[in-house]
């Protein structure tokens, strides 16, 4: 039997990909390659000495998915495959709506018809909105979302509840990721953002390289204890390992689960400048800007419940996290690209 990866060509499906293959799992994964290159997966293959099975196309074409149902014993679907840059969802949010949401009902549609019924799913901390507690358990309220790509999240979870509830031979794992960032040790798979980054990390490392002038540190002003904005940023493969803990779970028979999967730590901005420097000895020049619309103050999560219930905890400290960005980005300063 094997594991559907959707966007398994991506930051998280490409490490995700390799924690499933050493734990001896099939891998067949499905990407359009938007957002990504085949090359990750052949790193993947290289890093693993396995093989994935790669379809390239789209989780909205019926047409491949009803072949690789067809052709592959696919017993469960960890679902990446979606559009994540929120402010390119401001300007198109046809293109998110339909892309994220659309796609991802063919998906859910298709998987019934062959009678596979477990999905793990990519949800994100943006769908707290401005948190009601910090830190955030998974029984805070939903918030109000600031920008489109924000509800496509939002509205899955509440599609796959839903269909959960109508029909419980559906196992439905939602995960709600903080801020991946880093990478895998071996600095041969990484994020591998389009044109100019517009997260913290990819950022710095970008300066880090030479390719960026500075960062641009969005406010020094906000209810934090320096000012700046404080996230739980948690390394990928940590990350990646909790999709491997919730297939467990759901050989468990897990129906309807939603956790957090963050460290519980808040670093604010300047934090995570001072750890990169400490980690990699650079100097990363810096300029407070004005804050950017949407941002919040304080995010961090109460990641007790994927220990209590899945075994799960986040492994990695900042030091790992900055070390790993940097061997990657060092290592492919213009990421898959030769
Ligand atoms: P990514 O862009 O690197 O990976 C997504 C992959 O999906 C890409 O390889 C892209 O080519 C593919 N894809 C997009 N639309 C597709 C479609 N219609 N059909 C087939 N493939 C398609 O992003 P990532 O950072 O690895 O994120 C993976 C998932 O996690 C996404 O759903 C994202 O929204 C979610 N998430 C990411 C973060 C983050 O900060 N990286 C935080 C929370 C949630
Ligand atoms: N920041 C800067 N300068 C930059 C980029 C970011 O100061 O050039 C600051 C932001 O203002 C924020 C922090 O760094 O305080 C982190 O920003 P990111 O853009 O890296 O991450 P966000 O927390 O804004 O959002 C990310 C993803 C969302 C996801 C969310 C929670 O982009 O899609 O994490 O998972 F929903």
């Amino acid at each position: 039997m094997s594991i559907l990866v959707t966007g398994g060509a991506g930051y998280i499906g490409s490490h995700t990909c390799v924690e499933l293959l050493n734990e001896g799992y099939d891998v067949v994964v499905l990407d359009n390659l938007s957002n990504s290159s085949e090359k990750s997966l052949e790193r993947v293959e290289e890093l693993t000495g396995k093989k994935v099975t790669f379809y390239k196309g789209d989780i909205l074409d019926r047409d491949i998915l009803n072949e690789i149902f067809q052709k592959e014993k696919i017993e469960s679907c960890i679902h990446f495959a979606g559009l994540k840059a929120v402010g390119e969802s401001v300007a198109k949010p046809w293109e998110y709506y339909n892309n994220n949401i659309t796609g991802t009902l063919t998906l859910v549609d298709v998987m019934r018809q062959y009678n596979c019924k477990n999905i793990i799913f990519s949800s994100s901390a943006t769908i707290y909105g401005d948190p009601a507690q910090i830190p955030i358990t998974e029984e805070c309220p939903k918030g109000q979302c600031t920008n489109p790509y924000g509800w496509t999240k939002s509205m899955l979870e509440q599609m796959l509840i839903d269909i959960q509830k109508a029909d419980n031979e559906w196992n439905v794992i939602i995960l709600r990721y903080f801020n991946p960032i880093g990478a895998h040790k071996s600095g041969r798979i990484g994020e591998n953002p389009n044109g100019i980054p517009n997260n913290l990390m990819p950022y710095v490392t970008q300066v880090a390289v030479g390719k960026l002038e500075s960062l641009g540190v969005f406010g020094n002003d906000y209810d934090t204890p320096d000012g700046t904005g404080v996230r739980d940023y948690i390394h990928v493969v940590d990350l990646a390992r909790g999709h491997v803990k919730a297939l467990k779970k759901i050989d468990e028979n897990a129906e309807l689960c939603i956790y957090n999967l963050g460290t519980g730590h808040g670093y604010s901005v300047l934090d995570i400048v001072k750890n990169f420097e400490e980690a990699n000895n650079i100097k990363i020049p810096y300029v407070i800007k004005n804050r950017r619309p949407g941002d919040i103050a304080t995010c961090y999560c109460d990641p007790s419940k994927a220990k209590n219930e899945m075994g799960w905890v986040a492994e990695y400290g900042i030091k790992e996290m900055c070390e790993d960005a940097w061997r990657w980005q060092s290592n492919n300063p213009n990421g898959y690209d030769e």
